[in-house]
């Protein structure tokens, strides 16, 4: 751990509404001496007088429509400062493509679990995307100040739901009206409810584990295996801490796991201006990152963005000159947002690992990769197929032109994808949750002054096709009415279903037909 490049934990929470996860990143925060909330800094005069109307759609409901980053950092025995970044990810069920790409951008993540219910939808749907890309999981099993479903019961249902191998680190001794308290396996020391909030106050106590849980605990030990650094980082084991994000039981655990065991920024793969495959490692010395996110302006006067691009290698340092892959023209980034900046103020280097924030007008694009030399370009960040199809129908035709930029700019932000069919001019969005429609909506009526209604499509899921030209040109032929481009002009087959998706799989085998393109 003495490469300048390892004191730093990039990771996410995943979890289904309402497990507790904004209540345990506020304890994270609280732990770890948060620095800096990255949507405070924005949400400052002007521009928080000129928010659009999609940001009250996050206010009405009470929900986080984009994801932030936060930081903070803290000394731990035997390894020095490490920083964390915790990226959000939107915590409504309705989620969109924006939590798919945050995931891009983390080592390693947090699965929070309701004592109670266990694995729930949405656990699932964010765990598989963790899966696809080896994303280590650490899981956080909370409320056990609440009644809640046995210990066994819950460590078995990670296991067989997920196919993972689970580890616990702590057991808490008892549940409910009867919590003791949460034991640590390794040390054997239980930390105690205290006063009248029967909250966790800091002290930790020795007292030996009372006599009609200890039997129960150590029965329920057997059977699982123990921690095993490698199976973790491969995401093939997790570790399972028990507590209270409420009561603040097993939090300080948690950040110490994640500080010891959490994977330092990991090597991104890649590949060069050949098409070779390739890894930028962390320590290379040529400043390279990619973007997973773009933010849209606070202030729609002034069509200005954030993009928020993960650093992978090099040190960054501000008013360096960076390509973007996406306009190939360099750029200088003189005033990038650091979250971890002290005091709010314009910070001047970045590390592997740190998100930076950079403001400009629609040059950076989800899925560019910036680097100094424009040399490499790296790989895996997926646009996934849409499970909502609808045509754009504008109320006033003479419009065209504003909604076409509309949609541009939108799909460029992650917001919505856009397909431009072949025949007909009826433009279709495609999203992976209905919230992104209504975020649609509004923001094109407060943002490009467009009116536009969505109706039905006569499809239901989207496909990339690839394959040789002649392929493609035979299947053409025979499909026009169900072939479309995407914003990057690359040709996408309308399906009226899956079975459709795979009748047409099975005619032609010489294409390939994905639900995700990676960029
Ligand atoms: P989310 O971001 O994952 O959606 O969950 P959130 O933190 O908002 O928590 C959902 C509810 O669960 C909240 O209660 C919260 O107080 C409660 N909660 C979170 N952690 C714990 C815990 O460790 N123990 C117990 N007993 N409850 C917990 P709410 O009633 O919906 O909201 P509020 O009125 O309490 O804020």
């Amino acid at each position: 751990m003495t490469e300048p490049t390892s004191n730093r934990r990039t990771f996410a929470i995943i979890s289904h509404p309402d497990a507790g996860k904004t209540t345990l990143t506020e304890k994270l925060l609280l732990n770890g001496g948060a620095i800096h909330l990255a949507g405070q800094v924005k949400a400052r005069g002007a521009a928080r007088r000129a928010r659009s109307d999609w940001m009250k759609i996050e206010q009405q409901r009470g929900i986080s429509v984009t994801s932030s980053v936060m930081t903070f950092a803290r000394e731990f025995d035997g390894l020095g400062e490490i920083t964390f970044n915790l990226l959000d990810t939107p915590g409504h069920e309705d989620f969109s493509e924006d939590t798919y790409r945050t995931l891009t951008a983390v080592d390693s993540a947090i699965m929070v679990i309701d004592a109670a219910k266990g694995i729930e939808p949405q656990t699932r749907k964010l765990f598989e995307v963790c899966r696809m890309r080896n994303v280590p999981i650490i899981t956080f099993v909370n409320k056990v100040d609440r009644e809640g479903r046995p210990v066994y019961e819950i460590l078995d249902e990670v296991a067989d739901a997920l196919a993972l191998d689970v580890s616990p680190q702590s057991w808490p001794v008892g549940m409910g009206g009867l919590f003791e308290g949460i034991l640590d396996l390794a040390s054997g020391r239980i930390s105690r409810p205290e006063g009248d909030s029967r909250e966790f106050l800091g002290k930790v106590d020795y007292e030996p584990v009372p006599a009609e849980f200890a039997e129960e605990i150590e029965l329920g030990q057997m059977g699982y295996p123990e921690f095993d650094l490698e199976a973790y980082r491969h995401g093939d084991l997790t570790p399972v801490f028990f507590g209270s994000a409420l009561k603040n039981f097993g939090v300080a655990e948690l950040i110490e796991a994640i500080a010891r065991l959490a994977p330092p920024p990991r090597p991104q793969p890649s590949s060069n201006t050949l098409g070779e495959a390739g890894v930028i490692e962390p320590t290379d010395k040529e400043v390279t990152g990619f973007i997973f996110k773009v933010q849209a302006n606070m202030d729609p006067m002034h069509r200005d963005r954030i993009a928020f691009m993960r650093l992978v290698s090099g040190t960054f340092k501000r008013g360096m000159k960076l390509t973007p892959s996406g306009s190939g023209k360099p750029m200088a980034v003189h005033s990038p947002i650091l979250f971890f900046a002290q005091d709010r103020e314009i910070a001047d280097e970045a590390m592997p690992g740190d998100i930076i924030g950079i403001p400009n007008h629609g040059t950076l694009r989800v899925g560019d990769t910036l680097s100094e030399a424009n040399k490499v370009r790296f790989t895996g960040l997926p646009n996934f197929a849409p499970e909502i199809l609808r045509r754009v129908q504008l109320k006033d035709p003479t419009k065209t032109k504003q909604l076409r930029k509309a949609l541009d700019d939108l799909s460029e932000e992650g917001v919505i994808q856009v397909f431009y069919p072949e025949i007909g001019s009826q433009w279709i969005v495609g999203v992976v949750g209905q919230l992104q429609l209504e975020v649609l909506i509004s923001r094109l009526e407060a943002e490009y002054k467009v009116a536009a209604v969505l109706e039905g499509a006569p499809f239901d899921t989207a496909r990339w096709i690839k394959g040789s030209d002649a392929a493609l040109r035979d299947f053409a032929e025979f499909n026009k009415s169900n072939l479309a481009k995407d914003r990057d002009g690359d040709p996408v087959f309308m399906a009226r279903s899956v079975w459709d998706v795979s009748y047409q799989q099975e005619r032609n085998p010489e294409l390939t037909f994905s639900a995700t393109k990676e960029r």
